[in-house]
């Protein structure tokens, strides 16, 4: 079931990010107040009555008619059964009808699985995906890796 999340999914969704081993780890408060604030540009997906994935993201205030994703997270026992990318179609058909035409988010180079799921989403839908530079390493700070900013349109 793909579903807006609430505040009660924050410590969830803060536990699947900290398993992820990957996402960077915010506050639970930050996943809290996500479930509070911005559930209509976020998704949960549970599989018998645990949230198993979550998407956060808000509209970008900048340029209203694009959601950016924040951060997307599946528990490693639910992966490759398509959930993340369910989650993104749920959501990007959901914002559609709020005037949203446009998804972006940051993926780091490195990471595979990321570029190839949101890739995924831009096929499935007839959409093309493109990509350049964003946020370098040295704006990150601690050994991060550059965040190219990544385009459904
Ligand atoms: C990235 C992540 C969210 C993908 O979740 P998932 O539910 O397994 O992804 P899906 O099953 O929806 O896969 C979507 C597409 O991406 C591909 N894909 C996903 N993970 C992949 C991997 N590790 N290697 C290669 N391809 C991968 C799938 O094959 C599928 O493509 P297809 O339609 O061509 O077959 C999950 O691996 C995860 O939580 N990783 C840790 C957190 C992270 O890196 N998040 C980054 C934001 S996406």
């Amino acid at each position: 079931m793909f579903r807006e999340p609430t505040a009660a999914d924050g410590q969830r969704m803060w536990e699947i990010a900290r398993d992820s081993g990957v996402l960077d780890l915010n506050s639970s408060y930050a996943y809290v107040l996500w479930g509070a604030e911005f559930a209509g540009s976020s998704v949960v997906v549970e599989s018998e009555g645990r949230v198993v994935g979550f998407v956060t993201g808000f509209l970008r205030p900048s340029e209203p008619d694009s959601i950016f994703v924040w951060q997307v997270g599946v528990d490693a026992d639910q992966r490759g059964k398509g959930l993340a990318a369910r989650m993104l179609h749920a959501l990007l058909d959901r914002l559609a009808e709020r005037g949203v035409v446009r998804l972006r988010t940051t993926i780091s180079p490195d990471n595979e699985a990321s570029q190839r799921t949101f890739g995924a989403v831009a096929r499935d839908r007839g959409m093309t995906l493109s990509s350049e530079d964003y946020l370098s390493a040295d704006l990150l700070g601690e050994g991060h890796e550059p965040e190219d900013l990544y385009t459904i349109a």
